[in-house]
């Protein structure tokens, strides 16, 4: 039976932890970046991460993405535990081999958007798919299509990204990292490069995702788009979770100076 008390934004987001971060540390030599994170992240969810720059915001999705290894802490993503296995009750850390395996379920789009520049639009959505999988170039391309027709630029699959605006190369780059068919989607600051007329177009091929279900861990500067899509956000500052809740909450009536000051600055 249909449960009609659900809203839409409910339905899509009351699956099972995608992420789950316990008291997760990072340093990089003698600089603690990562101090004790915790935080969930739920299947369909769309989680924006907002803080000043150097508050370990990168350093938080490359660790969910098997990038870079936690020094503390346990890290999730679906229920396994990053960079381990579970044989009977011994953990065993996983090959680098193995390791590349678990990050094709996890598309990133970071804020450059590293498309290859000898590849056409189509090339580089197909690459991965017939590289890393084995997928026939037919196949892959016709995915490859039917992707790029979804960010809305079907009729630039022969253009090279140098023909490309920056907002067409990472609506591209979103499209590339779709044709993995990932469970989870990581996106740093996918906007902050662009120019800000060309901002809208990829927030709106995210906003279709969000829509689609699919489970969104955003770092943005965009406010609104975090007030309107995101179902989840969370203020770091200085490498720890200084505030988090819904967003509409935060962003109007935020509880920490913190990240008070933050706000006046970047609304
Ligand atoms: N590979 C690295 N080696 C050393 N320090 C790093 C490295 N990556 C990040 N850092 C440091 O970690 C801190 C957090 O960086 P980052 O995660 O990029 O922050 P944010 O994305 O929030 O701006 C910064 O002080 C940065 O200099
Ligand atoms: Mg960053």
């Amino acid at each position: 039976m249909t449960d009609l008390s659900k809203t839409p934004a409910d339905a899509t987001a009351t699956g099972h932890p995608m992420v789950r971060a316990e008291n997760v540390h990072k340093s990089y030599g003698a600089v603690h970046v990562l101090k004790g994170i915790d935080l969930e992240v739920r299947q369909g969810e769309v989680f924006c991460l907002i803080g000043p720059s150097g508050s370990g915001k990168s350093t938080f999705l490359r660790c969910i993405n098997h990038l870079e290894k936690v020094n503390a802490g346990r890290l999730w993503v679906d229920g396994e535990l990053v960079g381990y296995q579970q044989k009977g009750d011994k953990l065993h850390e996983l090959k680098d081999r193995e390791v590349a395996v678990k990050r094709r379920d996890i598309g990133m789009v970071f804020q450059r958007f590293n498309l290859f520049p000898h590849m056409t639009a189509v090339e580089n959505v197909m690459e991965a798919p017939v590289q890393v999988k084995g997928e026939s170039k037919a196949v892959a391309r016709e995915r490859a299509m039917s992707l790029l027709e979804r960010v809305g630029l079907a009729d630039k699959a022969r253009n090279y990204p140098s023909q490309l605006s920056g907002g067409q190369q990472q609506r591209v780059a979103i499209a590339r990292a779709l044709a993995m068919k990932p469970k989870l989607m990581l996106f740093d600051e996918p906007t902050s490069a662009l120019d800000p007329e060309l901002v809208g177009d990829v927030l709106d091929v995210m906003r279709g995702l969000a829509e689609e279900g699919m489970t969104m861990v955003v770092v943005t500067h965009e406010m609104g788009f975090a007030r309107e899509v995101g179902d989840a956000l969370v203020f770091m500052d200085g490498g720890v979770v200084v505030e988090s809740g819904n967003p509409r909450e935060v962003l109007t009536d935020p509880q920490h100076e913190r990240t008070r000051a933050f706000l006046s600055k970047v609304l």
